[in-house]
């Protein structure tokens, strides 16, 4: 597809090409991790003290809008508690013998990363609740009347999910986690510093002014925050040897469509359609996505989060609607109606 790359550069999920970059910028300690304040606090009380009463820390869930550092703390977890982590995700362990293999393979202390623990089968889930609450796995051997259940003892071990849709965690799962946070979007000054901290990385000369350019358009996210600086550093290398101001940043910026408020193609989309095919809303979740020709799932966790937390759209009983200040962002005159209502959206 022809624009295929261009809209998907706000699409927070990781490129395959970027794998190897993102693994150079994440952040290797607590300490560099910006931004989260709250929880980095919390993390690192109970990290002390797991560590100084030698026990594993208690399993961690992070849930969050895609490229927000979920992984990233996943592997800080593990290097500041000294332990060695297995990764795995909630759609390969497709059989509780994937579980009881990778399980009974840690050693005490170990972490078990998985990584979209929404999708988990019901069965596995089952079976990771007495490895989580008792360090037991509960084997079943023969079948029929004669089966037996046997108890296997696990080492303690400390597993940390990921989520995007903590809605879709089930209460028992989500109960069995000590430690339950959230990750919040990141702040233009929060993403100013990743933006910074990237460019030394890569090597990238950016002054303040291109730096803030950069941030703000990234959607509150560090993956896109990394990703608009890849690519502006393209721009930069190719128009002007390499030199970054902000001139740079805003016309590669504009080449890739993604707008001041960060909004990319699909954003944009998505108010237009509520705006011209539904009259501003409200409209279902299933409708409009169909309208816009994107997957239900892809609206909810990618695309939504951000424009609500913006002030784009908003939620309500009977769908969602766009605010007054969609209208204005995309030049439109919002109609009396949602003028009306403005102060209860905008
Ligand atoms: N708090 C942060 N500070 C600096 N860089 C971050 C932070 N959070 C994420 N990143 C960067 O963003 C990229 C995506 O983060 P990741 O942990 O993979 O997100 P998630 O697992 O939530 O999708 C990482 O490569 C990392 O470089
Ligand atoms: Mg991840």
């Amino acid at each position: 597809m022809e624009n295929n790359e261009i809209e998907r550069v706000a699409q927070p999920e990781t490129l395959p090409e970027e794998q190897k970059l993102e693994n150079t910028l994440r952040p290797q300690a607590l300490d560099e991790f910006v931004g989260q304040d709250k929880l980095k606090e919390n993390l690192k009380i109970f990290m002390q003290a797991a560590r100084e009463r030698g026990e594993a820390l208690d399993h961690c869930l992070f849930y969050s809008p895609p490229g927000l550092g979920k992984t990233t703390l996943a592997h800080i977890i593990s290097r500041e508690m000294g332990s060695s982590m297995r990764t795995t995700s909630g759609p390969v362990l497709e059989r509780v013998g994937d579980l009881a293999a990778i399980l009974t393979n840690l050693a005490q202390g170990d972490i078990l990363f998985i990584d979209e623990i929404h999708r988990m089968n019901h069965l596995v889930e089952e079976a990771l609740y007495p490895a989580m609450e008792d360090f037991e796995l509960d084997i079943i051997i023969g079948q029929g009347p004669s089966a037996k259940t046997i108890k296997l003892p696990l080492p303690k071990f400390t597993l940390v999910g990921a989520t995007t849709r903590a809605g879709l965690l089930s209460s028992p799962l989500r109960d069995r986690f000590g430690i339950v946070n959230h990750l919040n979007y990141y702040t233009l000054g929060e993403l100013k510093k990743i933006v910074f901290r990237s460019s030394g990385i890569l090597g990238v000369n950016i002054d303040d002014k291109a730096a803030e350019e950069v941030a703000r358009r990234s959607r509150g996210t560090p993956r896109i925050a990394n990703r608009l600086l890849r690519r502006v550093r393209d721009f930069s290398q190719v128009i002007s040897k390499g030199e970054l101001n902000v001139d740079i940043a805003r016309k590669s910026l504009e080449a890739l469509e993604v707008d001041e408020a960060g909004l990319d193609k699909m954003d944009r989309r998505i108010l237009m359609a509520i705006i011209e095919k539904f009259s501003g809303g409200p409209v279902g979740l299933d409708t409009l996505a169909v309208a816009v020709s994107e997957e239900v799932d892809t609206i909810t966790d990618v695309y939504e989060p951000f424009l609500i937390q913006s002030g784009f759209m908003a939620r309500t009983p009977r769908g969602r609607v766009v605010t007054v200040h969609a209208y204005k962002h995309l030049g439109l005159k919002p109609p009396a109606s949602v003028q009306e209502n403005g102060d209860l959206f905008s």
